[in-house]
């Protein structure tokens, strides 16, 4: 019992200096801790995969963004769902992140996914290209923010959604005020709210008369 209470303390007070430390710098989650990620939260189902992907009304053909996809968790049935014509790009600053989700999308016989090592906020996503843009717990370690939100705008189709799920186990937890200040700063519009202050999903719309130019090169590898 004594080492059950030592191991809890341990744990609150590992995430409690993580948390302090990444509001200081931002760090990515580390890929040795994936297999975390991978875990659905028994605690809220607010981030579980399946609840994530049903709300966004996917259809086959829909070109779809999972920014800071890390080990495919949501990739995968991404990549089912806008199957056989539709395409999800997945972006990540950390190759050993990419490389599971490579293996997880191979094991699941999902064709469709493209890999992509690249930094939210470095403009590598392209103009007017997805439907869809997923950034699920990863905002809060990207460490300009406001950058990535606006290559996101840029990437979305006039009329796209931008879908954001934070919760208060991660440690880089970002607040709805924070989220939908800097959201609607870049230009896009508060759609749907899902959950409660400490574990949620927001929809952003981008609007549908915009004055973004198109790139005729599309999303870079
Ligand atoms: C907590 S994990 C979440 C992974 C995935 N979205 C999920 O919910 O299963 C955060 C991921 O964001 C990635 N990341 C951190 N900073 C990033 C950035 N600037 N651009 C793209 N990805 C980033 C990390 O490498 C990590 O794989």
């Amino acid at each position: 019992m004594n080492f059950i209470a030592f191991a809890i303390v341990m744990m609150i007070v590992v995430f409690l200096t993580w948390r302090f430390a990444s509001r200081r710098q931002s760090l990515p989650c580390p890929v040795w801790l994936r297999w975390m990620v991978e875990l659905d939260n028994p605690f809220t189902k607010t981030n579980r995969a399946e609840v994530i992907v049903g709300l966004l009304d996917l259809q086959p053909g829909m070109m779809v963004l999972d920014v800071g996809c890390g080990p495919g968790r949501l990739a995968v049935p991404l990549g089912k769902a806008v199957a056989p014509t539709g395409e999800v790009v997945a972006m990540d600053i950390q190759p050993g992140m990419l490389a599971r989700a490579r293996a997880k999308a191979q094991a699941a016989g999902v064709d469709n996914i493209r890999f992509m090592e690249a930094g939210a906020g470095e403009g590598k996503a392209g103009y007017g290209q997805f439907d869809r843009v997923l950034m699920v717990t990863v905002l809060g370690e990207i460490p300009d923010r406001e950058g990535a939100l606006a290559e996101v705008y840029n990437a979305l189709k006039p009329g796209g959604l931008l879908s954001v799920t934070e919760v208060i186990f991660d440690p880089h937890f970002q607040r709805r005020s924070t989220l939908t200040a800097m959201a609607e700063h870049s230009g896009l519009r508060s759609k749907a709210f899902y959950g409660h202050a400490l574990a949620y999903t927001q929809h952003f719309e981008k609007p549908a008369v915009s004055c973004v130019s198109d790139n005729p090169e599309g999303p870079q590898e």
